[in-house]
């Protein structure tokens, strides 16, 4: 039996990242204790989250971590508590009375995978046992009736407190409408802004989503109309920031990045994700081709010190998944699956961050659309 003593078990724990991916859980001091008697470890570790998934997927972190890189047949037990937590700030808006959590996935380029990531981030949530809605945003072509096998569905019609709402469709757990529904697919495209903006406003004021963990909200490519509506209408908890590693992907993604963080917006990027990472034979997994180019968006991550969320690679899977409207995510036992979950757990973790450490979100005024300077209103 190797010697177990507390540096080479120290050492280990610290390739275990904590806060996403820029710090480890020892510099960050959440490990508390370690004990060590004869092949038994027991460690005492916090967690910046209380999410059972979060928690269990650090246990799993450090009991792999230990057996892979110090003794394999370690006993090791894990306690983790879950760090001191201000109340959550509330981001509840009139708008969205139950939705406790709004994530929006954005990119700057079209194409790069957002609706792939919303839709399997959204599945993974609901997998975790989190209540969960999707609002497909894309006028340019929304995507979600397909990806999600429900082209043929329709929004319900539903009477609460003597007022009729629009009732979601539900798939794989999840609560969803899509600007799909009411254009169809291929006319949407052809709608005008104001168009946009109002079936936007619908599926966000006039529809009747009851009591919801997270909103995923899967928005066109850019930076347009429909980016500022949603900012104005509803107050978003985060946003995640798509995009594949090459450089013009990367460029529009800044621009993505720069627009959440504009003073007047202020919603906080919790991540990115760098999709179509790489390409890896079915024959030889083992291979990886950097198609577009290698971790730039882990670059991009490092240099605007924001956590990479996923590395998600090209596979055909992934776009089979989304053709045959069963998304990836719900794969048995596959790695890519295992990558969605990831994504999940990781996002979760960083929402439970900023609700640690940064006010609730506000909606944004913009008096005018063009030079004046927008202006915060306040929730409550
Ligand atoms: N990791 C991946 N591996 C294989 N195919 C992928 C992957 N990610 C996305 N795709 C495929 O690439 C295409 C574009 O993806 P998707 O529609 O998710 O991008 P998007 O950013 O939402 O596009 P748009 O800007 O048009 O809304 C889809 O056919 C999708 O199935
Ligand atoms: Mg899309």
């Amino acid at each position: 039996m190797p010697s177990l003593d507390r540096n080479t078990i120290t050492q280990a724990l610290s390739s275990i990242s904590a806060h996403g991916m820029q710090q480890d859980i020892v510099s960050a001091g959440h490990v508390r204790n370690v004990q060590i008697f004869g092949d038994e470890v027991e460690i005492d570790v916090v967690c910046p989250s209380a999410a059972l998934a979060v928690k269990k997927k650090l246990e799993v972190d450090i009991l792999e971590a230990i057996q892979q890189k110090v003794y394999e047949k370690a006993k090791v037990k894990v306690r983790v508590s879950v760090l001191e937590q201000p109340a959550a700030p509330s981001i509840r808006g009139p708008q969205l009375p139950g939705v406790k959590h709004l994530i929006a996935v954005a990119s700057g380029k079209g194409g790069v995978g957002k609706s792939t990531v919303a839709a399997n981030l959204a599945v993974a949530l609901s997998k975790m046992g989190f209540a969960t809605g999707l609002i497909d945003a894309d006028i340019h072509g929304p995507s979600m009736p397909l990806m999600f096998d429900a082209l043929n569905e329709r929004p319900g019609s539903i009477e609460v407190d003597g007022k009729r709402w629009m009732d979601p469709v539900e798939v794989y757990g999840v609560k969803m409408l899509s600007i799909g529904f009411f254009a169809g697919t291929d006319q949407a495209v052809v709608w005008r802004g104001p168009m946009a903006t109002k079936a936007l406003q619908q599926m966000i004021g006039e529809t009747y989503w009851g009591e919801l963990d997270f909103m995923i909200i899967d928005l066109p490519p850019g930076t347009g109309d429909v980016h500022l509506s949603l900012v104005q209408a509803v107050p978003l908890s985060g946003a995640v920031i798509v995009s594949t590693p090459q450089p013009v992907a990367l460029a529009d993604a800044r621009k993505g990045i720069a627009m959440f963080q504009m003073d007047a917006i202020n919603v906080p990027v919790l991540g990115l994700v760098e999709n179509m990472a790489w390409f890896s034979p079915p024959d030889q997994p083992e291979v990886r081709f950097p198609v577009f180019g290698q971790g730039g968006v882990r670059h991009l991550s490092e240099q605007m010190n924001l956590p990479l969320l996923a590395e998600i690679p090209l596979v055909q899977s992934i776009r089979e998944a989304g053709d045959v409207g069963r998304p990836a995510v719900l794969q048995e036992n596959t790695e890519v699956s295992r990558i969605f979950q990831t994504l999940a757990v990781n996002t979760v973790e960083q929402l439970s961050i900023r609700n640690q450490t940064l006010p609730p979100t506000e909606v944004v005024r913009i008096t005018t659309m063009a030079g004046c300077a927008p202006r915060k209103q306040p929730q409550h």
